[in-house]
């Protein structure tokens, strides 16, 4: 069976570089115009997002990456109107195919969520309910929304299971994710993640809880999703190997900002033009082989209090498809001392 018409939308072949840029007339896929996020802090507004712009096209899978409290989860979370409380978007728009999923009072948000964007965490054992069998968290969405019995919930359950490459899916379709090891356990969410046959899917550091091992064997499963699917990802990440590997563009996100981004990932790692680009990339160009963290760089981005206030200059355009944002002399100066501590070290 594959009843929800799911997971195996392959059309025209793998996730190529740049995905499928969307002809004239066609909207993007996932577009976010000029995005701003307050966080509600002690009775007083902080900015965590600032003029968050950035797209993803069908069949693209574009890296989001920055240091530890830059704002790539709230960027994810903003998107799929999961924002926790004490959060706002106080300004921009969130287009899916065009259509505007901020402008209803959240009706549109909710019904593109799970159907047409769908979101795998970082924590399994935390995104997935510990009293519900996987079997059902898989399918619980497709067969509400189908109107499926137990039987063909149940079908469908281990059909994806299969395809998400659980050994054995009919012994663990009734099991509880405790009964599960943690690389079984993001393969479940995966599987639940795909079960609507979502357009879009929003990864948030997906491998880094589990071990190395397991890693490398849910990364592979991205990358035949990837080929499968002709879905777009986001895929956010601390890893720039992953983002090597499997990524045809790059946002890079620095204290609630993009500071630079590319459509063409490959141009852009060699010739970073943002001092924190510059930084985050090791001063390097190559695209092959592990890109790791720059020694020299502090590993979180300031607090929203201890953040800038001033209005932010928009992205200027280095080539089609490439932004960048303007940076101050005392970025420069920061960022530019971290590569070259890197540079004495390496
Ligand atoms: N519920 C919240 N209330 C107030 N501030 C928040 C909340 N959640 C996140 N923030 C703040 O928003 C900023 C961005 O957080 P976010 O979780 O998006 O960072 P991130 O880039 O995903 O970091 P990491 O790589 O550590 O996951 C941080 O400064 C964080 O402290
Ligand atoms: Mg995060």
């Amino acid at each position: 069976m594959n009843g929800a018409g799911m997971a195996t939308r392959k059309t025209d072949g793998p996730a190529g570089a740049g995905g499928e840029r969307a002809s004239a007339g066609q909207a993007p896929l996932l577009e976010i115009d000029r995005l701003c996020v307050s966080a509600h802090i002690n009775g007083q507004d902080w900015r965590a997002l600032e003029n968050i712009t950035l797209r993803v096209d069908r069949g693209e899978t574009r890296g989001l990456v920055g240091e530890s409290g830059s704002g790539k989860s709230l960027t994810l979370r903003a998107a799929m109107g999961l924002l926790p409380g004490s959060l706002s978007v106080t300004s921009g728009a969130i287009r899916f195919k065009g259509r505007d999923l901020l402008a209803d009072g959240g009706k549109a948000m909710a019904a593109v969520r799970g159907t047409g964007i769908a979101m795998v965490f970082q924590e399994p054992a935390v995104a997935l309910n510990p009293v519900m069998r996987v079997g059902r968290q898989i399918t619980d969405s497709v067969s509400a929304r189908r109107g499926w019995g137990r039987r063909q919930a149940r079908e469908f359950a281990v059909e994806l299971m299969d395809q998400v490459g659980i050994r054995d899916p009919k012994r663990w379709v009734e099991a509880y994710p405790h009964q599960l090891s943690g690389g079984m356990r993001q393969r479940v969410m995966i599987a639940s993640a795909i079960a609507c046959g979502p357009e879009l899917i929003f990864c948030d550091e997906p491998t880094t809880a589990l071990d190395v091992t397991v890693q490398s064997q849910i990364l592979k499963l991205f990358s035949k999703l990837q080929a499968d699917l002709h879905a777009g990802f986001l895929y956010v990440t601390h890893d720039l190997s992953v983002v090597a590997e499997f990524c045809s563009s790059l946002s890079v996100m620095y204290a609630g900002r993009i500071v630079e981004q590319s459509d063409d990932l490959k141009a852009m790692v060699q010739a970073p033009v943002h001092p924190y680009t510059r930084a985050l990339l090791g001063a390097v160009p190559r695209i092959k082989g592990p890109i790791q963290r720059l020694r020299g760089l502090s590993s979180s981005a300031p607090p929203l209090t201890e953040r800038s206030q001033a209005p932010t200059a928009p992205l200027a355009e280095v080539s089609p498809g490439w932004q960048v944002a303007p940076a101050s002399p005392e970025e420069v100066e920061l960022f530019e001392t971290g590569v070259q501590a890197w540079e004495a070290q390496a």
